[in-house]
């Protein structure tokens, strides 16, 4: 296992010892959710008794393939605990989430939760957001359209800068579990986030950003030094 997954496995464990018999759990997408879902496996093969809700396709298949309950939002719409990567967090715990572009049902998952909990490594710890490109998960329809008032609307809120459509392995655009197209938006430091988020959550074509900003409770940070958590577990 690399360095970077051995820390990820760590934050990954610690994030374990949340979980309680009974519990209904949002199960986050990335490579250092995929190391939670493992270990989770693990104990659901040992009897623990849990359901999840997987946040993307990919998710879903691994945790079926590791024998864990799963059901969906709409038999269990409301869950306990949801366990999720992310690309940025800053010191208020806001972040940029996205890269793996399961943003929208990775948000949708994670407000139907009581608490979200946050697993990465300490290269994700940032003290502004944007070095990671912003993710925006936008409609098909009129993307050029889309682009264009995104830009706009980022421009109000002192963000500037290049607008990428994502494609995927082949050259083609990447497409979503939900069918839409991703913008990643190169800004740089993003001077005001909130405001951020609601202009682009005001463009019309734009169906989810990758801004979470009151979401995680805490975020549970694995480096060299250990494990560090920020804000609280309880
Ligand atoms: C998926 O859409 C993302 O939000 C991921 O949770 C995020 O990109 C973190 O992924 P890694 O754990 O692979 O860094």
């Amino acid at each position: 296992m690399s360095k970077a997954d051995e820390l990820k496995r760590q934050a990954a464990a610690k994030a374990l010892e949340l979980v309680e018999p009974g519990m209904r759990l949002g199960l986050g997408t990335g490579s250092t959710a995929v190391q939670f879902v493992e270990l989770l496996g693990a104990r659901v093969a040992q009897g623990l008794d849990v359901i999840g809700v997987a946040t993307s396709e990919r998710t879903r298949v691994q945790a079926q393939s590791l024998g864990i309950p799963l059901a969906d939002l709409d038999d269990l719409p409301e869950l306990d605990l949801t366990i999720d990567g992310t690309d940025e967090f800053d010191p208020d715990l806001r972040l940029i989430k996205g890269g793996g572009g399961a943003l929208l049902r990775e948000k949708i998952v994670a407000a139907a939760s009581r608490r979200m909990v946050v697993i990465t490594d300490a290269s994700k710890a940032v003290k502004r957001l944007g070095k990671f490109p912003l993710p925006v998960e936008i409609n098909r329809f009129g993307a050029e359209a889309t682009r264009h008032l995104i830009a706009r609307e980022a421009a109000a809120a002192g963000s500037n800068g290049p607008i990428a459509l994502r494609k995927d392995a082949a050259g083609q655009p990447f497409v979503t579990d939900g069918g839409h197209y991703i913008f990643d938006c190169a800004f740089g430091i993003i001077p005001a986030p909130e405001d951020l988020a609601a202009r682009l959550s005001a463009v019309p074509g734009v169906v989810e950003h990758g801004l979470f900003i009151g979401y995680a409770r805490a975020v549970i940070s694995a480096g060299a030094e250990g494990v560090t958590i920020y804000g609280s577990l309880a």
